[in-house]
């Protein structure tokens, strides 16, 4: 089935929690569910930045819904306080674990908790904030948590003995672990869900290869400039990479444990696609899981 941010199913009264809603794919993925009519809370770490995007997309959604979580995802402190307070909304329909970064440094660097920073913004932050977070999801019907995976799987062999890159660094292994990291915990939770008998699910997306370049200009948040024959060839915009994001989040067919990314690889509209299989393997997810719980000091058990 071809699938489009025009042809959302009426999102009205449904929330969704958004991870650096303030650029790129976490911005695109909170204006198209916002267009169709769901509140969306863009939980980020500066709020002038949210701002901006809560403009941006009133520039476009006059009634839109819009509210501000402030979280620093590379803290554990701000990711369980973040958490904390989503699990005191009402109903929260989607938690999508957006947010991630690439250190683009030439030697290891460590967050405030001592961990890996890109592992520890990408991901430990994530789990912490979920597993904080996942009583106001249990009590929403058919709720998701929707997970940001990568095409880096495919480039970076995944290292379980080495996942904080203790060993060796190099900013785009760390990224990959870190996107290793994603579909594991996204996949394990399914299983857990499923064994646990909640209708909550799990889902996985990833956005192909989406640059700014090629992305429709939102003012203060984006100028997209165009991009060389190559790129604009193998590439898009993070407003179509964030489709597969949207639809992980809202699509009513969509089940707990399927995985969406574009149908060309890198670029088109989402299709289901299938997890490399190192970070599929539920080995790798019950040891991330044990580990996850050790960096975090979060017993998360759905
Ligand atoms: N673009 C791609 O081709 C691609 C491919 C595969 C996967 N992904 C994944 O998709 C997600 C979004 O990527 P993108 O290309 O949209 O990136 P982006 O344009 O750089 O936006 C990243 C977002 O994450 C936020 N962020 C970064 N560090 C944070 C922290 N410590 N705490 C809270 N928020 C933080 C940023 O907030 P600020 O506004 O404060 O900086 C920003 O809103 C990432 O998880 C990325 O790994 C992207």
């Amino acid at each position: 089935m071809n699938w489009t941010p025009s042809r959302l199913p009426d999102q009205t009264g449904r929330r969704f929690v958004i991870t650096g809603g303030t650029a790129g794919l976490g911005y695109f993925a909170g204006e198209q569910l916002a267009r169709a009519g769901a509140t969306i809370v863009i939980a980020a770490r500066n709020e002038g930045r949210a701002d901006v995007a809560k403009a941006a997309i009133r520039a476009r959604v006059a009634d839109a819904r819009l509210e501000y979580l402030p979280v620093d995802l590379s803290s554990l402190e701000s990711a369980r306080a973040a958490g904390d307070r989503i699990a005191e909304f009402d109903r929260v329909d989607g938690l999508i674990l957006n947010a991630g970064t690439t250190t683009g440094a030439r030697d290891r660097q460590t967050s405030v908790d001592g961990h890996e920073l890109t592992m520890a913004t990408n991901y430990i932050g994530h789990f912490a904030l979920t597993a904080r977070a996942f009583p106001a999801l249990e009590r929403t019907p058919k709720s998701r948590i929707v997970g940001l995976g990568s095409l880096a799987t495919l480039i970076v062999p995944l290292d379980p003995a080495d996942l904080q890159s203790e060993h060796r660094f190099g900013f785009f292994r760390a990224y990959g672990f870190t996107k290793h990291a994603v579909h594991g915990f996204i996949l394990e939770l399914d299983r857990r869900l499923r064994a646990s008998g909640t209708d909550v699910s799990a889902v996985l997306s990833h956005p192909g290869y989406a640059i700014d370049s090629l992305t429709a200009t939102r003012g203060g948040i984006v100028e997209g400039g165009g991009a060389g024959m190559l790129l604009a060839f193998g590439a898009q915009g993070k407003n179509r990479g964030a489709a597969p994001v949207v639809r992980a989040a809202t699509d009513p067919a969509a089940v707990s444990g399927d995985f969406f990314g574009p149908e060309y690889l890198t670029k088109g509209l989402p299709v289901a696609v299938t997890p490399v299989a190192s970070s599929a393997s539920p080995d790798f997810g019950r040891e991330l899981w044990r580990l996850s719980e050790q960096w975090t000091g979060e017993r998360f058990r759905p």
